[in-house]
């Protein structure tokens, strides 16, 4: 029989996608081929917060902005830890100015803010788990700011180099399902860090290619209830061996953008 896991009541930021559409391509997602269906990203984007709602946890809003299509993407603004906020600095010129309206609301919310010195997209390349801070690069964050998020929280950074296009933020090929173990996707990592990896968390969750394209592995957990991407079959089963409970939710419109659960949804821990 698999552990009972306990969930933990969480704080979460998100954007409304007022704005959101496909208007740039900055990651291999992102084809005109399809155009975004804005009225059914808003029925998903609702869905979600609901169900967040639904699981007991706090879900604050910053106001959307015009012309930023990917400010519905929250987890890029940011990294929270202990109520310390490490901001963003965008690697694409579309996106750089969502940074400076996610740090206001932080400041207008009481936050001690960081401006990052290199660049980084929050919690897109930073995963607090095991006492670590994992963190992305080879895509968008620079590994000069791993050393500085190091530095700001006096936690260890682990660097982990991502390698396919597909997978260009951490946060699309692992997460964490509580404070002690993950579930990733092994090809999207060098052989170096995939050795780390199973270093450092040898009972992890292991995702197929399949379920990792289904952004199966941009999902949130709270320590038991699992919102991920509906069609990552195979990866909900895997969790649900181990106790975990998969809330399934259909984001479709947003992964046109290369965007799923995690990316929408910014954790603020303190
Ligand atoms: N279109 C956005 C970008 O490429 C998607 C961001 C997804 N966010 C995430 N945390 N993976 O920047």
């Amino acid at each position: 029989m698999p552990p009972i896991r306990t969930a933990q009541k969480r704080r979460y930021l998100v954007c409304p996608p007022e704005h959101f559409d496909v208007r740039y391509a900055i990651n291999p997602w992102m084809t005109s081929e399809e155009p975004v269906d804005v009225d059914l990203a808003r029925k998903q984007w609702d869905t979600l917060i609901s169900l967040y709602r639904e699981l007991g946890h706090t879900v604050e809003t910053v106001e959307p902005v015009a012309d930023l299509p990917d400010m519905v993407f929250a987890a890029n603004c940011a990294l929270v830890l202990d109520g310390k906020v490490f901001g963003a600095q965008f690697h694409a010129p579309e996106r750089q100015p969502e940074a400076a309206h996610y740090r206001i609301w932080f400041e207008n919310a009481g936050f001690e803010t960081r401006v990052p010195s290199h660049t980084c997209e929050g919690e897109g390349d930073f995963t607090p788990v095991g006492g670590y801070i994992l963190a992305g690069t080879g895509f968008r964050t620079l590994p000069a700011a791993h050393h500085e998020v190091q530095e700001f929280f006096g936690a260890p950074t682990v660097s982990l180099h991502l390698v396919d296009p597909h997978f260009y933020h951490l946060d699309t090929a692992l997460f964490a399902l509580d404070s002690e173990n993950i579930a990733y996707y092994p090809g999207a990592f060098s052989a170096g860090s995939q050795k780390v990896l199973r270093t450092l968390f040898p009972h992890a969750v292991i995702s197929t290619r399949q379920d990792a394209l289904a952004f199966g592995l941009n999902s949130l957990s709270d320590g038991r209830n699992v919102v991920m991407a509906q069609d990552a079959t195979g990866l909900m089963e895997g969790i649900a061996a181990r106790g975990y409970v998969p809330v399934p939710v259909d984001l479709s419109e947003f992964r046109k953008a290369g965007g799923g659960v995690k990316c929408c949804t910014q954790e603020i821990r303190e």
